[in-house]
C-alpha cells in the first residue's frame, strides 16, 4: 500500500492506494466514535464492498447503514439526493457521523456536496471504484452536482477525511472505463511530469492489462500531481486551471454530441491533441510532440477520430459561449515541452481553427 499526504489551506489527509487494501487498512481513528452511512453506487461489485463493511464493523460502535444509488449524470441533481438527506433525517444522524462514498466519479461528487451541506458539513470518506474517479475526481475537494442540463452548477470545495483507492475495483469496468481514466493521467504527465509521460509511453501495455504494481504506480504518480497542483490553489484562483488541459476543446465536443456521441475521455483525448497542435503556435512547442501524445492516445485503443462532422468556428463558439457563462475570457491551457504547462489567452480565432484542422481533420 501506498499513502500519498495530501496538504492543503483547508485540511490535510491521507490517501491509500493498494490492492486488497478494503479489510486491513485501519479506520478506528476516522470512525470509531461516528455513526456510518455508506452511499454506494449499484454497479459496484458486493464482495469488495463487504469486505469493507466488516472492516467498519471492527472498527466502530456505532450505526452503521448504507443507501445504494443509481450513478446516472441525470440523478446527479438536487433532487435525487433528497432521498439521501431524508435517510439522514429519518435515522437521528447528528454532526459526528461519517459518509463514505462507495463508486465513480458521480458518487464521489454527490457524496462530498451532502457531506458538505448535511448540517451545514460532516466528515466524508471517498472511495472511488473507476479510474477516473482514482486518479481524478476524488482529489481535490471539488464536490457538486447539475442543476437543468448544467454540469456541476451547484457545489462546494470540500476536502474528504481520507480517501481509500483500492485497485481490485478496476477489474470490473470496461475496457472504455479504463481508456477514459487513462486519459486523465496521461494529462497529468504531460502538463506536469515528463519522466512519468515517458515511463507510460513505456508501460502502456502493463497499465491497460491493469497489472497490480504497473496500475498502483499510475495511480500513485498521477494523484501526486494533482494533489500537488490543488495544495497551491486549493480553489482555482490560477494554476488549478492547468488540470483543464485538453478540456476546453473536450467540453465543446461533448456538447456538439448532445453528451451522448463522447465518453468525457473520448472529448478529452480529441481536446489533447487539439491543444497540443495549438500549442506548436502558440506556445513553440516542438512539433515532434504531437505525434508522441498522438500514439500514446492511439495505442491505448480509444478513438483518436472524430465521430460526426464539425465546423471549427462552431466548436470555437461553443468554447467562448461556455466562458461567458463563467463570466471569464477564452483562455487555453497549452504546453511549452512535456511536463510543463501555461495558461494564455488566445484571441486569433484563425489560430485556433487551424489548430482543430490540423489535430483532428485527417
Ligand atoms: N470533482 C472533481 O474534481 C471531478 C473531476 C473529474 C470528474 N468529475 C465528475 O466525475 C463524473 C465522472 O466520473 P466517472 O467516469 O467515474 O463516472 P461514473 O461515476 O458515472 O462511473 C462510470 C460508470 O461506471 C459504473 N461503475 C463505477 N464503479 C464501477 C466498478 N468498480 N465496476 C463496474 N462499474 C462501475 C458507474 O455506475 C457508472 O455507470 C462526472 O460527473 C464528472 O463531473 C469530478
Amino acid at each position: 500500500m501506498k499513502i500519498i499526504k495530501v496538504k492543503t489551506d483547508s485540511k490535510n489527509y491521507d490517501i491509500k492506494v493498494g490492492h486488497d487494501l478494503l479489510g486491513s487498512t485501519p479506520l478506528k481513528k476516522l470512525v470509531s466514535q461516528k455513526d456510518i452511512l455508506l452511499i454506494i453506487d449499484n454497479k459496484v461489485p458486493e464482495l469488495l464492498i463487504n469486505k469493507l463493511k466488516n472492516n467498519l464493523k471492527k472498527s466502530s460502535s456505532k450505526k452503521i447503514n448504507s443507501i445504494k444509488i443509481n450513478a446516472s449524470e441525470n440523478n446527479k441533481n438536487m433532487s435525487y439526493l433528497a432521498k439521501v438527506y431524508d435517510f439522514l433525517i429519518r435515522n437521528n444522524y447528528s454532526r459526528d457521523c461519517v459518509i463514505f462514498g462507495i463508486g465513480g466519479g458521480i458518487t464521489c461528487d454527490m457524496t462530498g456536496f451532502i457531506a458538505s451541506t448535511f448540517l451545514r458539513g460532516v466528515d466524508f470518506i471517498l472511495v472511488p471504484t473507476t479510474l477516473l474517479s482514482q486518479v481524478d475526481a476524488s482529489i481535490g475537494g471539488k464536490t457538486g452536482v447539475n442543476h437543468k442540463g448544467f454540469k456541476n452548477m451547484i457545489g462546494t470545495f470540500n476536502q474528504p477525511t481520507q480517501v481509500i483507492i483500492e485497485t481490485k475495483f478496476l477489474k470490473s469496468l470496461s475496457k472504455l472505463e479504463i481508456q477514459c481514466g487513462l486519459m486523465e493521467v496521461i494529462k497529468h504527465g504531460l502538463i506536469a511530469d515528463k519522466g512519468f509521460f515517458v515511463w507510460i509511453e513505456k508501460n502502456l501495455k502493463q497499465i491497460l492489462s491493469l497489472k497490480p504494481q504497473f496500475i498502483e504506480k499510475t495511480i500513485k504518480k498521477s494523484i501526486e500531481i494533482k494533489a500537488s497542483v490543488v495544495s497551491k490553489d486549493e480553489k482555482e484562483n490560477g494554476l488549478r486551471a492547468i488540470l483543464n488541459f485538453g478540456h476546453t476543446f473536450g467540453h465543446a465536443l461533448e456538447t456538439i454530441g448532445s453528451n451522448k456521441l463522447y465518453a468525457h475521455g473520448e472529448a478529452v483525448a480529441l481536446g489533447m491533441l487539439a491543444a497540443t497542435k495549438l500549442s506548436e503556435s502558440s506556445s513553440d512547442l516542438n512539433p515532434k510532440v504531437f505525434n508522441r501524445v498522438h500514439s500514446m492516445i492511439k495505442n491505448t485503443g480509444i478513438k483518436v477520430k472524430l465521430k460526426k462532422k464539425i465546423i471549427p468556428k462552431e466548436l470555437i463558439k461553443l468554447m467562448q459561449s461556455d466562458k461567458k457563462k463563467n463570466n471569464s475570457q477564452l483562455k487555453f491551457i497549452l504546453l511549452k515541452k512535456i511536463g510543463e504547462a501555461k495558461i494564455k489567452s488566445i484571441s486569433n480565432e484563425m489560430t485556433i481553427e487551424n489548430a482543430i484542422k490540423n489535430s483532428l481533420f485527417y
